[in-house]
């Protein structure tokens, strides 16, 4: 995949799947500015760049306020002269239960993920729209935001919006030749390390030194982070110039397309439906088959 030429911004791109983007990309041939909220691995990522003979810069920034984002633009702008590329990858975590959660677990989330994709991907729309020629808009969700996940009411709802958000973009974009998809990844991150679920797991494969279980890689889809990175470069190139509103799915062995939310069962009652004529037909009709909810917890195969 050729992306020579292109520009690429990618946030929280110090450590984690955004340094492997950023590496990806750059490896592909795009000019990358790489931020992050830590300048330090900002700085290391750039380096590891370079050399590898690529081309990238540090734009150390918190992610959230439109000031950075403008400033992440305009780097790109300043430095490579033009925006092909972005990707809102920065992402924290404040996991609680609903009745522990404070506002500030709350807020932070919010402020990193969900605005910050926002201000990002505003900056980029309007330096876009005025290059003229197109663009890529990749945004990071989860699969909490699809299904929701134990402890992770600030996470799930960031990570829901921001699909919602791709799939207005997409529509919103679409004359200007700017595709906008979410990508739903699971990788092994100091993140998902700090996820009850995966850390007994990863754990045990960190201390084997090997590849992760090959079950974890399939039924878990969850791999390194190099797995994820396919995807971005794909996305970012002109091959995927028509996909657009998308969600889609990448980790470990496995690449999926989410399904996007639809009405699965209908039922009509003319001049509208009362309480009681739900609860008299709920269980047997539109309900009889309820959707599941949660992320279950990963289960390696007895053998
Ligand atoms: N690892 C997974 O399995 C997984 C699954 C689903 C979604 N994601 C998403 O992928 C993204 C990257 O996750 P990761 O696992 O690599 O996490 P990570 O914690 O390893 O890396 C996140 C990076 O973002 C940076 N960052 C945090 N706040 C920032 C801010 N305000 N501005 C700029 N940089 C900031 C951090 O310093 C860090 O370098 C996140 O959006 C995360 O929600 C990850």
């Amino acid at each position: 995949m050729d992306l020579s030429g292109k520009v690429a911004v990618v946030t929280g791109a110090g450590r984690g799947l955004g340094r492997a983007y950023a590496e990806a990309l750059a490896a592909a041939g795009a000019a990358v500015v790489v931020n992050d909220v830590d300048a330090a691995a900002a700085e290391s990522a750039v380096a590891a760049i370079a050399g590898a003979g690529g081309r990238a810069v540090a734009a150390p920034g918190a992610v959230g306020g439109s000031e950075v984002a403008g400033r992440l633009v305009d780097t790109a702008v300043a430095e490579f002269g033009r925006l092909d590329v972005m990707v809102t990858n920065a992402g924290v975590l404040r996991d609680r239960v609903l009745w522990k959660m404070s506002d500030d677990d709350f807020d932070t989330v919010i402020d990193v993920h969900l605005r910050g994709t926002f201000t990002c991907a505003r900056a980029a729309a309007v330096r876009m729209r005025e290059q003229g020629e197109g663009g890529r808009i990749i945004l990071i969700s989860s699969p909490a935001g699809q299904r929701g996940n134990f402890g992770q009411t600030n996470y799930a709802a960031a990570k829901a919006g921001i699909v919602a958000m791709a799939r207005t973009w997409a529509m919103e974009l679409a004359k200007a030749g700017i595709t906008v998809n979410a990508v739903v990844p699971v990788a092994a991150t100091e993140m998902t390390k700090t996820i009850p679920a995966f850390a007994p797991v990863l754990e045990e494969a960190e201390r084997g030194g090997g590849p992760l279980p090959d079950w974890l890689r399939k039924d878990e889809g969850m791999g390194t982070v190099e797995d994820v990175a396919g995807l971005i470069v794909y996305l970012a190139s002109d091959a995927a110039a028509e996909v657009t509103g998308q969600a889609i799915g990448i980790g470990g062995d496995k690449l999926a397309l989410w399904s996007h939310p639809a009405e699965k069962t209908i039922a009509y009652a003319d001049g509208g439906w009362s309480a009681e004529a739900i609860a008299a037909s709920w269980h047997d009709g539109v309900g009889a088959e309820p959707e599941t909810y949660g992320i279950p917890a990963p289960k390696a195969p007895v053998s």
